[in-house]
């Protein structure tokens, strides 16, 4: 078996943090359960692990691979599980990406992106005077992109699969029909949100008693959903794309004024791709390419930290943190300029993720001057939502990284009524206007405008890492444009410093995406010398309010053991394996 080298033994500011970490509000819920309990040692175990956002779901997933299942269909049933006992982010109305690591070191990906409805335009997002209007973009019918879950799922399993269909979805058809106690967590997420569901009333009808907040250890039943998630075991994907499911979603969009039409549900077609690849210090890094921006920008911040000497560096010192930032930087500006869908426009993927781009890159970089990020150039002078991850490891080493979204929290919150399933706000990702590009951050370069049956941008990066065909790292993350950094940062805690995955899940993150031009940092990433070092280098640091992301990883120790590092920002996330 391949693993990771002897661990590094931990500097003082390595012990200082990871201590601190352990105290910070943000890990607070300290909920990273195996299968019921509650656990503070690593969950290690031999034969195959799920690692999710909610511990029915991975039960679901693991109960798959003890009859036999692969890490493919654990991961289908995971996602389903998911769609009814975490529905901020679990969805059948949204899309996402897989990346499949198989038995045999070979690998490959599914994309199942949603995609523009066929009457969608770059200036759909504009009110008649022109002007950019955020509502539109990001809360109303036209926010919402064609659905790919369902079909993505399915052609994974067509690809890849072992045991039968109905067998993957049935788990979440019980789920949905006989109910779930609602979790503490689940209980203060939705009661937080009752007002902006009241906008539609499937909704709230979904996700409360009768107007009033659900308690925890409230049983919340959604007879909607498992009659839709019916359909879906017993006639695939046609029972969501066609018939009772899609006339239902269709006159939802009529209603509201969105595009979604009978013939975009049956046009939508899932893709499996070539994954993107790259080598960090003799690791071999698989992750997704576009329409996700995550494998090739990963893979050009490992290219950049590989030859600037990231190994050289200590955790967290100031050098460590600004190379970490610089790196950050320049692919976040490469992201705003060339990603975008690649069945649509040319993506440079070969050159972004090449070596050599990274040596010359590497020379705008100065070591101790932080650069300047600019809305109106790309060029480096020297002077200067709601997404979900979950990643499976079978016992034959069959791998699955899979991260899947409705963009925010509960997409656009709203349910289809009759169908108890919510429609994403994935239009959101495309860039909201030609040419508007703020030092806020707004992007607005012409790649990814939203054209009929698009794919918009993501930032997703479900990634394998692996050794000599084997794999050593399972990871992903949800959190926007911040989910590259945060899979980025677990990489480098694993691979170069050494830490447990637990440690490297649980280290305070850092995040920097071009502009604003600031490095953001989780509370207790750094330490006060580390940031006034930073600042005289001339960054910008600022402490953001709440976490960063919610990665659920795998690592596979040299003794071929599993290990769950699943993120405890968030409550309800679990490790479930044997
Ligand atoms: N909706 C988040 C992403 O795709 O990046």
């Amino acid at each position: 078996m391949s693993g990771l080298p002897t661990a590094a033994t931990p500097d003082r500011a390595m012990k200082t943090i990871l201590k601190l970490a352990a105290f910070l509000p943000l890990l607070s819920t300290t909920a990273c359960a195996r299968e019921g309990r509650r656990q503070a040692t690593p969950h290690r175990v031999e034969n195959g692990m799920v690692v999710s956002q909610e511990l029915r779901a991975s039960k679901a997933g693991l109960a798959i691979l003890r009859k036999g299942g692969n890490a493919v269909d654990a991961a289908i049933a995971t996602a389903f599980a998911l769609a009814v006992t975490h529905p901020a982010a679990g969805n059948i109305g949204g899309g996402g990406f897989m990346v499949v690591m198989l038995a045999d070191g070979t690998s490959t990906t599914f994309d199942f992106r949603e995609r523009a409805p066929a009457a969608s335009r770059p200036d759909m997002f504009l009110d008649k005077d022109g002007k950019y209007d955020s509502a539109r973009h990001h809360f109303s019918h036209l926010a919402v992109g064609v659905p790919g879950s369902v079909a993505g799922l399915q052609l994974a399993h067509q690809r890849l699969g072992k045991l039968p269909w109905r067998e993957l979805v049935e788990p979440a058809v019980r789920l949905a029909a006989r109910g779930f106690k609602v979790s503490p967590g689940l209980a203060a997420d939705l009661a937080g949100r009752l007002k902006g569901f009241s906008r539609y009333p499937a909704t709230l009808a979904q996700f409360s008693s009768e107007g009033e907040a659900y308690q925890a250890g409230d049983v919340l039943e959604q007879r909607e959903l498992a009659e839709t998630l019916e359909r879906i075991r017993d006639r695939g994907a046609a029972g969501f794309y066609q018939g009772k499911t899609a006339e239902l979603l269709v006159a939802e969009m009529r209603r509201g004024g969105g595009l979604i039409s009978l013939e975009d549900l049956r046009n939508y077609r899932a893709v499996e791709r070539k994954p993107v690849r790259g080598t960090f210090r003799g690791y071999d890094i698989i992750s997704m390419p576009p329409p996700s921006s995550g494998g090739v920008a990963l893979v050009e911040m490992l290219n950049l930290l590989e030859h600037n000497g990231i190994d050289k560096t200590s955790f967290r010192s100031p050098q460590e943190v600004h190379l970490l930032t610089e790196a950050m930087r320049r692919a976040y500006a490469d992201r705003a300029l060339h990603l975008a869908d690649t069945d649509f426009v040319p993506v440079p993927v070969e050159k972004l993720t090449s070596k050599k781009y990274a040596r010359s890159l590497s020379a705008t970089i100065h070591p101790r001057k932080a650069s300047r990020s600019s809305p109106t150039t790309f060029t480096w002078p020297v002077k200067g939502s709601e997404t979900t991850h979950l990643s499976v490891v079978d016992s034959r080493r069959m791998s699955v990284a899979l991260t899947t979204t409705l963009e925010y929290s509960y997409g656009s919150r709203i349910v289809v009524p009759g169908a108890g399933f919510l429609l994403n706000n994935e239009m959101g990702d495309f860039n909201p206007r030609a040419g508007l590009t703020t030092e806020k951050g707004l992007i607005g370069t012409k790649p990814n405008l939203a054209a009929p049956g698009k794919r918009m941008l993501s930032s997703m990066s479900p990634t394998i890492v692996a050794k000599a065909g084997e794999p050593v790292l399972v990871v992903g993350s949800p959190g926007g444009r911040t989910i590259i950094n945060t899979v980025l940062g677990i990489i480098i805690n694993h691979l170069v410093h050494g830490l447990p995955i637990q440690d490297a899940v649980d280290s305070p993150r850092l995040h920097h995406q071009w502009l604003p031009d600031k490095l953001l940092v989780e509370a207790g990433a750094i330490t006060p010398a580390t940031r006034l070092a930073l600042e005289k280098m001339g960054h910008t640091v600022e402490q953001r309010g709440g976490s960063q992301g919610s990665a659920m990883a795998i690592s596979v120790g040299e003794d071929g053991k599993l290990e769950a590092g699943c993120d405890r920002r968030r409550p309800d996330s679990a490790a479930a394996g044997y």
